[in-house]
């Protein structure tokens, strides 16, 4: 018997996006977008294009590349935000416009103040007017985990009457209970007349740790889209995790009736990526794309792995794609190879300068690190972008920290300025406490330090190290990255990073802020 396919629906550029300092550059996301359809994700919502100009120009810029995957733009339920909407994705090889309006009683009541009459009324003039730029529409009615079911009837029933295509139901704030979940995706179906004139589709955040559960219930309850994110980025707790819904219901095909069309293969790449853009670190036990998710430490796991993998592992970590760890490049490779590396990595340069700039980072590294693999690439790729793009006001010239035992560790640097050099030098409770606090005695920026990590990007001690600084200030959150084998070098870069994030007038929105 043949199975009904899992739409898989990508939301990290849209409610990724969303969660502090997760905020991305146009270009940050074309990048995103290429490995989401390399994975072939079904559909990849890309913005809020009425949100800002540059959010209109990102979704517009994806609905121009993308020629497999349909791209989708998320529009309130107002004339304003669905012809921006439209605007936006109607360049698209499969255009969608995705419109919501909350249905909850206290979301009508307080944050719309209007009737329920009301919301019916403007959530079917907004597929009306949304159906004037595409036949493919998407209808949300926000916060349905607390919405009533009798209303949720009579709106969704509305909405396909006018013309929605899929209805999706939310879980916004992460309240629900998977068996809640999947009885109200089964009673809406039963109960609404022309539920067979839709597709059904969950999205779900994780406020209670539920996302995934959640979405996964709705799925045996005849949910046949599931929204979802790289990493489960998103809003406050998160959205449900891609990697998570697509390996449950690939490993558990003795379970659920459909299965996804993605090419899990391209999971692990596509987490990568989007933490090294985003500044969100993977956690180690992360399923599926944490780096401890397929290493088996204990003595009695190991033995059992070693006489049949199957003991203890219920997937294959190549399967997910965790097969990149491979030597890729070295010093002597040319740049050449090196462009075609980055090619089959899905990462096109904008110019010959930038492919040379990139590569130049290359040759460094190589000097430092003898085998490169293709997550120093991604790295590497993502610091020079982010500088590139960031325009460098400042600029770390140099770096000397020094530690010893029984001594307070100091740092001395040299920070340029609008291409001014300027030298400051500082004591901290360790070498990166100290060069953060020379760097602020030079730039005096006044902002807070938010986060401070260090992940380590392959394994072994001559690895890169990744860090993550988020600072905050004005109301503004960034991430500034940095990576080198020196982890208080990739450091000061990511603090300067940062730096050039909240210097810099580029647009970086959050969209419900
Ligand atoms: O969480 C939510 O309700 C949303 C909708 C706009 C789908 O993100
Ligand atoms: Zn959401």
């Amino acid at each position: 018997m043949s199975k009904d396919k899992l739409i898989v629906f990508d939301t990290t550029m849209r409610d990724g996006e969303q969660s502090p300092g997760a905020s991305m550059t146009k270009d940050e996301k074309l990048r995103i977008a290429r490995q989401l359809e390399r994975m072939r994700v079904d559909v990849i919502e890309a913005g809020f294009p009425a949100a800002s100009d540059g959010d209109f120009d990102a979704v517009k810029a994806v609905a121009g590349i993308v020629k497999d995957s349909t791209v989708c733009g998320l529009a309130r339920a107002n004339e304003n935000d669905v012809r921006r909407c439209g605007e936006a994705v109607r360049g698209a090889r499969s255009p969608r416009v995705h419109t919501f309006i909350a249905t909850s009683p206290i979301h009508m009541e307080k944050k719309l103040r209007m009737e329920p009459s009301q919301v019916i009324a403007q959530a079917v003039q907004a597929v009306k007017w949304a159906r004037e730029y595409t036949d493919n529409v998407e209808f949300s009615p926000e916060d349905a985990g607390r919405s009533d079911i009798d209303f949720l009837c009579r709106i969704l029933e509305e909405v396909i009457r006018a013309g929605a295509t899929t209805i999706n139901v939310p879980d916004t704030v992460g309240y629900t209970l998977p068996e809640y979940f999947g009885a109200l995706i089964r009673k809406l179906r039963e109960r609404i007349p022309n539920s067979d004139q839709a597709v059904w589709s969950v999205h779900c955040h994780n406020d209670l740790g539920l996302a995934v559960a959640n979405s996964l219930s709705a799925v045996l309850n005849g949910a046949r889209q599931v929204e979802c994110t790289i990493n489960g980025l998103g809003e406050r707790a998160g959205n449900a995790s891609l990697e998570e819904i697509v390996m449950a219901v690939r490993t558990r095909q003795d379970v659920f009736p459909c299965d996804t069309n993605i090419d899990a293969t391209q999971i692990v790449p596509a987490s990568r990526l989007v933490s090294g853009i985003t500044g969100f670190t993977v956690q180690p036990n992360k399923a599926i794309v944490g780096a401890n998710a397929f290493a088996h430490e204990a003595g009695i796991h190991q033995d059992g792995v070693l006489k049949s993998r199957d003991t203890y592992e219920i997937m294959r970590a190549q399967d997910v794609g965790w097969v990149t760890n491979k030597l890729v490049l070295g010093k002597h490779s040319g740049r050449n190879a090196f462009k075609a590396r980055l090619t089959e990595l899905g990462i096109v340069l904008p110019s010959e300068e930038a492919l040379n700039a990139a590569f130049k980072r290359f040759k460094d590294l190589a000097d430092k690190k003898h085998e490169i693999f293709d997550e120093d690439l991604q790295a590497l790729i993502s610091e020079e972008e982010s500088e590139h793009l960031d325009s460098e006001h400042f600029h770390l010239v140099s770096l000397t920290a020094h530690s010893e035992t029984g001594e307070l560790p100091f740092a001395k640097i040299v920070v340029s300025e609008a291409g001014k050099e300027k030298l400051a030098q500082a004591t901290g409770s360790g070498p990166v406490d100290a060069s953060f606090k020379a760097i602020e005695s030079i730039v005096d920026s006044g902002a807070e330090l938010l986060l401070y990590s260090v992940n380590n990007i392959t394994s072994g001690t001559d690895s890169q190290g990744e860090v993550t600084v988020r600072l905050s200030k004005d109301g503004r959150i960034v991430n500034g990255l940095g990576a080198d084998t020196d982890i208080v070098v990739a450091s000061a870069k990511a603090y300067i990073n940062a730096l050039n994030k909240l210097h810099s007038k580029l647009e970086r929105l959050n969209p419900q802020v």
